[in-house]
């Protein structure tokens, strides 16, 4: 089997070949393609992967290669894991909002908005080069606005393309040790929702749902990060438990305060300290084992600072030992990977089209649900309507990435700033003219909006 990791030179990728690594079953992937456009990142990556795989038996092979065609003939899986304008990019989406009072955030509201702009003209092309070169390979996206650039990708490839997150994974997980489950894999977690904007309604164990119990249990809301960022009070007045980022919806005010006042952004912090990284992994005099080090002190400091403002503004302390040592967001890749190259049927929470999962929502809207996967794919669970509220957060949302991916389409400015303006977190047209004005102003990709 066959991978192909686009944005090869990112930061995450030896996570993916971590949990590789891992893998000794039959039918595993033997080979690891890197495709990236910055070859310094690239072979600062693939040093790391070489660390990671001395002494171990059978370790994937790793390629590199910078053209994409070559990247993508004959394999079986591609990761879409790109970031168009760089850390550089997700910096300028926070400081133009926040400058604007507005949330400034890598997925969620304005700047959302603009990194979605700057990434959809990119995911289609991509897309089309797939179908083009690898017509058969599935294709993963982790690639953020991870539901909107997925459903930017169905256009041309279908359902070959599930988007996956690991916030949901990682918020069941939770509950599920707050509930002092056995083993939190078994549980079934009633989640919906689009990307970072999903709720679990119920987590059965044994057959039972689990959360009202939760719910009623001041302790056990206290023991897990999204229990202490929202609190026990709002989460019994939801009877739900929400993903970790409707934290900048529900506490907007308070979120954007917090992060107008840091000394530097997420997107600032996570720029440098991965400068440094990537030019510390550039020397020549590198002793073996040195990289990788270098690679696993910058992401423990990432994986410790992450949503930090959230939780100083909540008061909710610092992150559990278990959240630290990752995301998990490289398990939930494998874990698809295994289902569909395997038939190993499993029960994953993803990012595909709605059919009829979610009845407010056309059959293509790309959601966040519960799918059984096998090798025929991803089959998105029937689940119960979400309440009032969360329908039109839900459908809102929507309708902004509708735009967005009209925006690109057209390359209107009109619409993206339609886009701007009908986004739940920006309350002002006047806001949205100017929001894309700075966003004009401070990324060259979006010059293709007339
Ligand atoms: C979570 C989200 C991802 C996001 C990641 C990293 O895992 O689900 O979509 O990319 O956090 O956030 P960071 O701020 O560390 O880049
Ligand atoms: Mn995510």
């Amino acid at each position: 089997m066959r991978l192909t990791i686009l944005g090869g030179g990112g930061f995450r990728v030896p996570l993916v070949y971590r949990a590789l690594l891992g893998d000794r079953a039959e039918g595993r992937i033997s080979h690891v393609t890197l495709y990236d456009q910055d070859p310094a990142r690239l072979a600062a990556i693939a040093r790391v992967l070489a660390d990671q795989a001395a002494g171990v038996p059978d370790a994937p092979e790793v390629t590199t290669t910078g053209d994409l065609d070559e990247a993508l003939r004959g394999t079986d899986f591609v990761f879409s894991a790109i970031r168009v304008g760089g850390l550089d990019g997700r910096a300028t989406d926070e400081r133009v909002a926040l400058a604007e009072g507005v949330l400034g955030q890598e997925t969620v509201g304005a700047g959302g908005i603009a990194y979605g702009l700057r990434t959809v003209p990119v995911a289609r092309e991509i897309a089309r080069r797939i179908a083009r070169t690898a017509p058969d390979a599935w294709v993963i996206n982790f690639t953020n606005p991870a539901g909107l650039v997925t459903e930017a990708m169905q256009e041309t490839l279908g359902d070959r393309v599930i988007g996956i997150c690991d916030s949901p994974v990682g918020l069941g997980r939770r509950i599920a040790r707050a509930l002092g489950a056995a083993r939190p894999a078994e549980a079934w977690i009633d989640y919906v929702g689009l990307n970072h904007l999903g709720w679990v309604r119920g987590l059965h164990i044994g057959g039972r749902d689990r959360l009202p119990a939760l719910l009623a249990d001041d302790t056990a809301l206290e023991s897990f990060e999204e229990g202490r960022l929202f609190g026990a009070e709002w989460l019994r007045s939801l009877g739900a438990v929400p993903n970790e980022y409707l934290h900048y919806y529900y506490f907007n005010r308070e979120t954007v305060r917090a992060y107008q006042q840091v000394k530097q952004t997420r997107g600032a912090f996570l720029r440098d300290r991965q400068r440094a990284f990537y030019a510390g992994a550039d020397r020549t005099d590198l002793a073996a084992g040195e990289a990788l080090a270098a690679w696993d002190r910058t992401r423990a400091e990432r994986e410790a600072t992450y949503m930090a403002e959230n939780r100083d503004a909540a008061g909710a302390g610092e992150r559990e030992a278990d959240d630290l040592e990752s995301g998990g967001y490289e398990q939930v890749a494998l874990a698809l990977m295994r289902a569909i190259a395997r038939d190993e049927r499993a029960t994953l929470i993803l990012n595909v089209r709605n059919r009829s999962a979610l009845g407010v929502l056309d059959e293509s809207a790309v959601i966040e649900v519960p799918c059984l996967v096998d090798a025929n794919g991803a089959h998105p669970v029937s689940v119960a309507p979400l309440p009032y509220h969360a329908v039109g957060l839900v459908t809102a949302v929507k309708a902004v990435e509708r735009e967005v991916l009209e925006a690109a389409r057209g390359g209107s400015r009109a619409t993206a700033v339609k886009a701007f303006a009908l986004h739940p977190l920006v309350d002002s047209v006047g806001v949205a003219r100017r929001l894309l004005d700075g966003y004009l102003a401070g990324h060259p990709e979006l010059a293709y909006l007339r």
